[in-house]
């Protein structure tokens, strides 16, 4: 199996290609073959040396996804090393930690590029190649697709446009076998906030450590999301296309509780 996975040096992205390989060996008796994509080098290739311990085959490129002609060179990357391609994860993303009114044009603009646009931008290059091999996409979108997040202004209408972006591709390229589906993730500890997720508590992420967070009281480990998203690229979800697994705990059943419900009188 032939993925692709942009953001994956750490956090979620990291977690995926780990469970690709993983699925891959079950599978086939053989590692994934995984191109890796992300800016920051380092992490990048201490992902590499992991994930080839674990007996992946690995390409690792360090690429900046806000580039629009990078898209199209990791995936022609990818295909000249790998003779083709599967699975396609646009994981790669971040937050502008400002207000709408705070915010610059270059945030702005920034938080979309990342995204939103990378996905279609690698979607389009990689468009042939997984009509060759039947083969499918899965973005990482958000709850921050589904609902504002006070305080983040781009980043729920960046993630909002990137579901809708996923829903038209899989309806347009259903026909040539392609499948494109999302995940929304809730709270995950990853670093995404600026945050070393060696500092986390490892508590919070196990029921009962975040009781005011959601209804099943816990954060999200990378993997929970990570188990999804490769649900979602494999064989098994070969009559999905056009959907959002949210993956968050179950944060977006409470409106009414913030409504006022259940009320006493
Ligand atoms: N952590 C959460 O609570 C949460 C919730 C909802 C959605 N998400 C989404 O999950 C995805 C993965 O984030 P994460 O939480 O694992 O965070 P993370 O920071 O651990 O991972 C993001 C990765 O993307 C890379 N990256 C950032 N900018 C890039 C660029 N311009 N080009 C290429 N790579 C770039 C980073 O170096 C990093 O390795 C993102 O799309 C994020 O929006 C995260």
């Amino acid at each position: 199996m032939r993925a692709l996975v942009t953001g994956s040096a750490s956090g979620i992205g990291l977690a995926v290609a780990h469970r690709l390989n993983a699925d891959s060996n079950a599978r086939t008796g053989r590692g994934a073959q995984l191109t890796l994509v992300d800016i920051a080098p380092e992490k990048l290739e201490e992902a590499a040396g992991g994930l080839r311990k674990e007996g992946a085959e690995v390409i690792a490129i360090v690429s900046d996804m806000t580039d629009p002609a990078a898209p199209a060179k990791v995936v022609a990357r990818s295909v000249q090393e790998f003779g083709g391609l599967d699975v396609l994860i646009s994981n790669a993303g971040a937050i502008a930690q400002a207000t709408l009114l705070d915010l610059t044009l270059e945030q702005y603009e920034r938080t979309f590029q990342l995204n939103t646009r990378a996905t279609w931008l690698l979607a389009k290059a990689a468009h042939p190649h997984l009509k060759v091999s039947r083969g499918c996409i899965v973005a990482t979108a958000s709850v921050a697709a589904h609902h504002p997040i006070p305080t983040l202004g781009v980043y729920s209408p960046s993630k909002a446009a990137l579901l809708m972006l996923a829903r038209q591709m899989a309806a347009d390229w259903g026909p040539d076998g392609i499948r494109v589906n999302t995940v929304s993730p809730g709270s995950t500890l990853t670093g995404i906030s600026g945050a070393d997720p060696a500092s986390f508590d490892p508590a919070l992420m196990e029921p009962g450590g975040a009781p005011d967070r959601n209804p099943l009281g816990f954060f999200s480990r990378p993997d929970d999301q990570a188990a999804a998203i490769v649900f979602l690229a494999s064989p098994e979800a070969r009559f999905i296309t056009g959907a959002d697994i949210n993956v968050d705990g179950g944060v977006q059943t409470q409106l009414m509780v913030k409504s006022g419900h259940p009320r006493k009188n």
